[in-house]
């Protein structure tokens, strides 16, 4: 399941993620700079922070319960398309994803 990441700088890593993984995750253990997860996706910390790209909206789904007022805490701005990443979970109906990261998130 592929997907891009796409840098406040405008750069983009495209990763090769794992069905069943979280967006979150899939950065981390790619190295990707702007997520950092330091609560391991428990919804506790917003330092994942991203914002998914237009096109993908409906396939990432709604935010889940708590969500946003966990993003409410984050260091970033919550816009409309703001999720944490920890809580979405990569599917087929999902490879190709882009989503963006905030300037920074802590
Ligand atoms: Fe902490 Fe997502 S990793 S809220």
């Amino acid at each position: 399941v592929k997907v891009t990441y796409v840098h406040h700088d405008g750069t983009r890593t495209e990763v090769d993620g794992k069905e069943g993984d979280t967006v979150m995750h899939t950065a981390v253990a790619h190295d990707v700079d702007g997520i950092v997860g330091e609560c391991g996706g428990a919804m506790m910390c917003a330092t994942c922070h991203c914002y998914v790209d237009d096109e993908w909206l409906d396939a990432a789904g709604e935010r889940r319960d708590g969500e946003e007022d966990m993003l409410d805490c984050g260091a970033a701005e919550v816009k409309p398309n703001s999720r944490l990443s920890c809580q979405i979970r990569l599917s087929p109906a999902l490879d190709g994803l882009v989503v963006h990261m905030p300037e920074e998130q802590m």
